[in-house]
């Protein structure tokens, strides 16, 4: 049974404040977890409440219902106290900040009560043995860099990649070779809000960029290393077109763009190519490239159940980004998944722009045999999980 919760602020790497939740067990197992936090949040995301509000909000409605009533191991307990706590359908009570750092924390203390590794706990004895392709974002602007690409990111995928630690490195090195071919090209780029660079440049120059950072860091390694993109699309979409820095696209020169764009470069993974309401653009983009990369949801699916399934009956998209805190609990998350793999759809479970050391989605990622996890390239509060995720593997092989 969980004994004690303890709830306080913490830093997170954009310099703002987050909820960080500590859960004690009566048989003295212990889990620590904190709450990510978005920038380009999609519009029927769960609520972040100002974290001061949210833990005591969280204190005085989730606490009580947890803290000598549930047992930490019982995730479904655990989330079905917290929504119970809340009382609304997007913890807009409680502060999905609050909870999901509250469902973390107690899956980590359940771990700990059973001297297993998180993703072992998670994922059970019918796991599989499938380890998720690293996306490392290289280059990007959007929301989170100004006078950037407007394309929010552009990410490496080592698709051919022999293991988990040669991808993670491969990552690395792609973002090294952005570097210095930013460097022969006399650009000075500083870093957005996740580590990638954050040149002054055309997203046509950052196509060119990318494409030659791949083959070269390919060529080096000896496997395959494509790079895919997340547009983030709804961010750029104002009075019904995508307002691009050289103009704008209506929806259906928006799909064109996107479908000659997955030609040219091979893409390995798209993700919000279009607006978050537009489910008949995304089935119209899935049905002409679907085929060839992955078309994938995250505004548009905010790792809801219930967009997801609309999604799968509107034939929008071919995946789904899975990001615990835009739920706000371990459960609704799985259900996601579940919904997800149950219909034939990839999965990539997510970190946020803002961070922090914390690697609860790494073992997310091995528990649940995602494809891929996007967790960033080479800034600390990335590293973070990208480590775990090598730890892991050493250990789960
Ligand atoms: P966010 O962006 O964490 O700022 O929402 C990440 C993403 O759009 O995937
Ligand atoms: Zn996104």
């Amino acid at each position: 049974q969980i004994s004690s919760i303890s709830l306080r602020r913490v830093l997170d790497s954009r310099g703002n404040p987050t909820v960080e939740a500590d859960v004690l067990t009566e048989s003295g197992g212990f889990g620590r977890a904190a709450a990510p936090s978005g920038a380009s949040t999609g519009e029927y995301e769960a609520i972040e409440l100002p974290p001061k509000e949210a833990i005591a909000n969280a204190r005085e409605h989730a606490v009580p219902r947890l803290v000598d009533t549930v047992y930490a191991g019982d995730q479904r307990a655990v989330d079905g106290a917290l929504r119970a706590a809340d009382g609304t359908e997007n913890f807009s009570e409680i502060g999905a900040n609050s909870a999901v750092a509250i469902s973390m924390a107690a899956a980590k203390a359940a771990a700990d009560v059973l001297g297993a590794p998180l993703y072992q706990h998670l994922g059970g004895a019918f796991r599989g043995e499938n380890f998720p392709v690293p996306l490392g974002n290289v280059i990007g602007g959007g929301e989170h860099a100004k006078d950037a690409t407007d394309i929010q990111e552009f990410l490496a995928a080592p698709v051919g990649a022999p293991s988990v630690s040669e991808a993670v490195f491969a990552n690395a090195k792609v973002h090294g070779a952005a570097g210095d071919i930013l460097d022969e090209r006399g650009i000075g780029a500083g870093k957005g809000d996740e580590g990638a660079w954050a040149p002054p440049v055309s997203d046509a120059e950052a196509f060119e960029i990318m494409d030659e950072a791949v083959s070269r860091v390919s060529e080096e390694v000896g496997f395959e290393i494509k790079f895919g993109l997340d547009v983030a699309a709804s961010e750029m979409y104002d009075e019904g077109a995508y307002q691009y820095s050289d103009g704008e696209k209506s929806p259906d020169e928006q799909i064109e763009y996107i479908a000659e764009l997955v030609e040219e470069y091979d893409l390995a993974y798209v993700e919000d190519p279009l607006d978050e309401n537009d489910y008949e653009a995304f089935a119209e983009l899935t049905e002409q490239v679907g085929d060839q990369t992955l078309i994938c949801g995250d505004d548009l699916f905010v790792t809801n159940v219930s967009r997801l399934q609309d999604g799968i009956d509107q034939g929008a998209a071919n995946s789904i980004l899975i990001k615990p805190n835009q739920i706000g609990s371990l459960s609704d998350t799985v259900d996601a998944i579940e919904l997800a793999v149950r219909n034939g759809y990839e999965t990539i479970i997510s970190h946020r722009s803002g961070e922090t050391e914390d690697t609860t989605i790494a073992h997310l990622a091995v528990a649940t045999d995602a494809g891929f996890i996007k967790t960033g390239t080479v800034a600390g509060e990335r590293t973070a999980k990208l480590n775990e995720l090598i730890r892991i593997a050493e250990d789960a092989v």
